[in-house]
C-alpha cells in the first residue's frame, strides 16, 4: 500500500470511527454471536497473495463488528469502564503511525521523557506524596506482579532471583478476601506459591480487618514463616470497598513487609480532592497503581505503577546483556528495567492528549457526575419496594437485586435476579455484570463510559424494574 492509498484509507476509516462514535447507542451493547460464529467466518489458512483493502474492509463490518461488545455503549454498565475518548484514539492514530518501540531511553527520547512527566502529572492530580516514581505498565495485574516481585527479593535478602525460592524461609502474602483475583494468579506466577497467600476477612463495609492482618502475620512468624507482602485495595471490583491503609501500614511497618496498594479502578477518583480519605496513610506503601485505562478516557492500555524506590524495582528486573547496553548509562531512565516485558509502546502520549484536552477540571467534572448519577439511582433503587441495594455506592458502583414482597426464599431470589441479568443483557439495550454479596447472587451497576449521561442512568432504572416486574416468581 502506498501513501496515497494510505491516506484515502485513512480518511474513510476517520470518517467511519466519527460515525462509530455517533451512532454507537444503536448497536447491541453486548455481542450477540454465539460461540464459534466469528471463527466459522474466518478461513482456516491464510491468503496467499494480497487483497484490496475494501474487502478486507467489507469483512470487518461483516464479520468482526457483530463480535463486538461496545464498550464504548453509553448504556455499558458492567464490569468496570474501559473509557476511551476521541483525543486518546487521535493519539493512538499517531502512536501507531510511528510504530515506535520505547524499551530504552535512546530508541526513543521523547517517549521517556514524556512518561516520567506525565505519570509526574498523574502523580499530582491524584494526591500522591512527592517521592513517588511512576512507569506505565499494560495492566494492574503487571503492576501487582512487579510488586510481589521486588517484596520477594527484598524479604529474602536480593537472593530469589539468584538462587530461587527452594532453599529460602517460606515467604507468605495478605490480601482481603474481596481483593481482585489478579492478586492470587501473581501470587502463582512470582512462584511464591498459593497455599501461602493468606485470605484476611472483611468487616461489615467489606474493608480488611487490620487485627485479622496483624494476628494473621503474627501466627505466620511464629510457624517459621517471612510474610512478604500485603496488597491492600482501594475500591475493590465486587463491592468497591477500600481498606484502612494507615491501620494496615502501620502494621507492615512494623514487620517491614512491603505494602502495595490496588486502585486500579477507583484511583482516578482520587482526582477529586473530597475522595482522596481513601489514601490516608498512603506515606507507608512501597507502590500503587491505577487504571486511566478504566476511568480517565484513556484507551487501554495505560496503567500507572508508583513506587517509592524504583532503584529496588530496577535491581529485582535488571538484566543487561551486550545488545541493550547504551552510552547514556545513568543519566536517563530506561523503562525496559520497570517492566517484565522489554518492548514498550508509546503510551505515554495519550495521557498527554487527554490531560491537555479535557484538562483537570474537565477530568474532574465528569467523574464527579458519573459519582452523582449513581448516588441518586442508589438512592431510586433502595426507594423501590420491590429492589434493595446490596452493597452501598461506593463512587460510581453499587449493587442491587430484585426482591419482590413475598419471595423470602433465598435459592428462589438468586434464579430471579440471574434470569433478571440475562433478560437484560440478551435485550441488548444494556449490560450489566453480576457478584455474589454475603452469598447472595447480585447485580453490579457500574458507572463511568466516556458518552454515558444522566439519561442513559435514568432509562437503564426504568428498563430494570419494568424487566423485573414481568418475571414469573416460583416458575
Ligand atoms: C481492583 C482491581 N484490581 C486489578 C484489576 C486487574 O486490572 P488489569 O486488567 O489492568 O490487570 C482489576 C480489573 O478490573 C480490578 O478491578
Amino acid at each position: 500500500m502506498n501513501s496515497e492509498e494510505f491516506r484515502r484509507h485513512a480518511h474513510a476509516f476517520v470518517d467511519w470511527m466519527a460515525d462509530y462514535m455517533d451512532t454507537v447507542e444503536d448497536y447491541p451493547v453486548r455481542a450477540r454471536v454465539q460461540p464459534g460464529e466469528v471463527a466459522a467466518q474466518l478461513p482456516v489458512s491464510p491468503p496467499q497473495e494480497g487483497e484490496p483493502m475494501a474487502a478486507i474492509f467489507e469483512d470487518f463490518e461483516k464479520i468482526v463488528m457483530p463480535g463486538i461488545t461496545h464498550w464504548q455503549h453509553p448504556n455499558f454498565f458492567a464490569y468496570f469502564p474501559a473509557n476511551s475518548s476521541p483525543p486518546s484514539v487521535l493519539a493512538e492514530m499517531l502512536t501507531a503511525a510511528l510504530g515506535a518501540q520505547c524499551m530504552l531511553w535512546q530508541t526513543s527520547p521523547a517517549a521517556t521523557e514524556m512518561e516520567t512527566r506525565m505519570l509526574d502529572w498523574l502523580r499530582q492530580m491524584i494526591g500522591l506524596p512527592e517521592g513517588f516514581a511512576g512507569v506505565i505498565q499494560d495492566s494492574a495485574s503487571s503492576a501487582i506482579l512487579c510488586a510481589l516481585l521486588t517484596a520477594r527479593e527484598k524479604a529474602t535478602g536480593w537472593r530469589a532471583n539468584q538462587e530461587g525460592l527452594g532453599a529460602l524461609p517460606r515467604l507468605t502474602v495478605y490480601t482481603s478476601e474481596e481483593t481482585h483475583s489478579s492478586t492470587e494468579k501473581d501470587v502463582k506466577v512470582a512462584g511464591l506459591g498459593r497455599d501461602n497467600l493468606r485470605s484476611i476477612p472483611t468487616d461489615d463495609n467489606f474493608s480488611l480487618r487490620p487485627d485479622a492482618l496483624a494476628a494473621a502475620i503474627e501466627q505466620d512468624i511464629a510457624g517459621g514463616f517471612k510474610p512478604a507482602c500485603v496488597v491492600a485495595s482501594v475500591g475493590t471490583t465486587g463491592v468497591g470497598s477500600v481498606d484502612p491503609l494507615r491501620a494496615i501500614g502501620e502494621i507492615c511497618a512494623r514487620h517491614d513487609i512491603w505494602l502495595h496498594v490496588d486502585a486500579a479502578w477507583a484511583g482516578s477518583a482520587l482526582i477529586l480532592p473530597e475522595h482522596r480519605w481513601m489514601i490516608d496513610g498512603i506515606e507507608h506503601a512501597d507502590s500503587f497503581v491505577f487504571n486511566p485505562h478504566k476511568w480517565l478516557f484513556t484507551n487501554f492500555d495505560c496503567s500507572a505503577h508508583f513506587v517509592r524506590d524504583p532503584d529496588a524495582l530496577v535491581r529485582t528486573l535488571s538484566i543487561l546483556p551486550d545488545y541493550l547496553k547504551s552510552r547514556e548509562g545513568d543519566q536517563v531512565i530506561d523503562y525496559r528495567d520497570w517492566s517484565v516485558p522489554l518492548g514498550r509502546r508509546f503510551r505515554a502520549l495519550k495521557l498527554w492528549f487527554v490531560i491537555r484536552s479535557y484538562g483537570v477540571e474537565g477530568l474532574k467534572q465528569r467523574l464527579a457526575a458519573h459519582i452523582d448519577w449513581t448516588r441518586e439511582l442508589a438512592e431510586q433503587v433502595a426507594a423501590a419496594e420491590d429492589f434493595e441495594v446490596t452493597s452501598p455506592v461506593s463512587l460510581a458502583l453499587f449493587s442491587f437485586r430484585y426482591r419482590p414482597a413475598g419471595v423470602d426464599d433465598p435459592a428462589e431470589l438468586d434464579r430471579l435476579n440471574e434470569t433478571l441479568l440475562h433478560k437484560l443483557n440478551d435485550g441488548g439495550a444494556i449490560y450489566l455484570t453480576q457478584n455474589r454479596v454475603n452469598g447472595a447472587y447480585v447485580i453490579r451497576f457500574s458507572v463511568g463510559q466516556t458518552a454515558t449521561e444522566r439519561r442513559h442512568v435514568q432509562a437503564a432504572w426504568d428498563l430494570i424494574q419494568r424487566t423485573a416486574r414481568t418475571l414469573p416468581i416460583g416458575a
